[in-house]
């Protein structure tokens, strides 16, 4: 099957996943219950893939088979067809959506089968930037102040002009203080990375330009998925918090120590899709009327270079 044709299918699959994930877990939105809503997501999901029309494997997401009984590593969904990787978030943000607060979403990529990272649902740490920058510029191993300071030299602003983004969270205080102390401005928030990496392919728009610090694997890898398709740079490594973690993600092959390269992501063309659970920054959340849902999605196709933001209505 030709490039277009494939990144078409996996278009389609992938909107059809995450319009349906959103629309069952935004009927939770504001409860306080985020398996619930997460519940939700994942069943919607799962039962959209289940006919779709591919034979897709999840290579990364909710866990493994003893701890995820749905999307688990492993599962394979599809009616038959083009041979597929699957990374899924079905929610991002369980207690963005738990709070009815901003950003919660659902996310797949899709790539030909053995083009996304396999690993376990662990940390990640993650450094990411948007496109139009020379290859190489930012480096994992690198300080903070060395990565915001090749960055504001390469964009020709002092580094007082560039802005980070970060999980709130103790474990990143170090780097915090230290973008503080080299001038740099940084936005904190409180879930969902999968947006905090995203930002930086859209630069203009959300005024983030450098995404630091770690969070989940998936969700790393979800992100990859969005940078690769924008042209943008990202690096990161697995965090096995523990020596059962490490030994999990070494019996699928990982490297723990490994920096893992953009390429070591995502290593072919990929589609990114994500649908708005809450309103947010990316797109608008799910709208309920008496007899309709109306879901905002954005669907990244790296196949054919396409860029879409879609509006679509389900009767209920
Ligand atoms: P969930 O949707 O699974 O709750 O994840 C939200 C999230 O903020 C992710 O975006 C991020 O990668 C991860 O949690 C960070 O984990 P932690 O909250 O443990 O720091």
């Amino acid at each position: 099957m030709g490039d277009a044709q494939t990144g078409l299918i996996l278009s389609q699959i992938a909107q059809a996943g995450t319009e349906v994930a959103a629309i069952a877990s935004a009927r939770l939105r504001g409860f306080g219950r985020k398996n619930d809503a997460d519940q939700a997501a994942v069943d919607a999901m799962r039962r959209s893939f289940q006919t779709a029309p591919f034979s897709g494997k999840v290579v990364i997401g909710e866990g493994e088979i003893d701890e995820a009984p749905m999307l688990y590593i492993g599962e394979e969904l599809g009616a038959g067809g083009v041979k597929a990787d699957i990374a899924v978030d079905p929610l991002e943000g369980t207690k963005l959506c738990a709070n009815d607060a901003p950003n919660a979403m659902t996310v797949v990529a899709l790539a030909r089968a053995g083009d996304l990272l396999h690993a376990p649902d662990m940390y990640m740490d993650k450094l990411a930037i948007g496109p139009g920058y020379p290859a190489g510029l930012i480096d994992l191993d690198a300080s903070p102040t060395e990565n915001v300071t090749r960055l504001a030299k390469a964009k020709g602003v002092p580094v007082s002009a560039i802005r980070a983004c970060l999980l709130d969270r103790d474990r990143h205080q170090h780097i915090i203080e230290e973008l503080r102390r080299a001038g740099a401005g940084i936005r904190l928030i409180s879930d969902g990375d999968v947006a905090g990496v995203f930002w930086t392919t859209e630069v203009a728009r959300s005024g983030v330009d450098i995404y630091f610090g770690s969070g989940g694997a998936p969700e790393g890898v979800l992100a990859a998925a969005a940078i690769r398709c924008a042209g943008g740079q990202m690096q990161a490594r697995l965090k096995p918090e523990n020596e059962q973690e490490a030994e999990r993600a070494r019996k699928m092959g990982r490297d723990v120590n490994a920096k893992l390269m953009l390429e070591d992501m995502v290593k072919g063309d990929v589609v990114f899709a994500a649908s708005g659970v809450t309103d947010g920054s990316m797109f608008e959340g799910v709208r309920f009327t008496d007899h309709h849902a109306t879901v905002e999605t954005l669907v990244w196709d790296s196949f054919t270079g396409r860029k879409s933001r879609v509006r679509s209505e389900y009767p209920l």
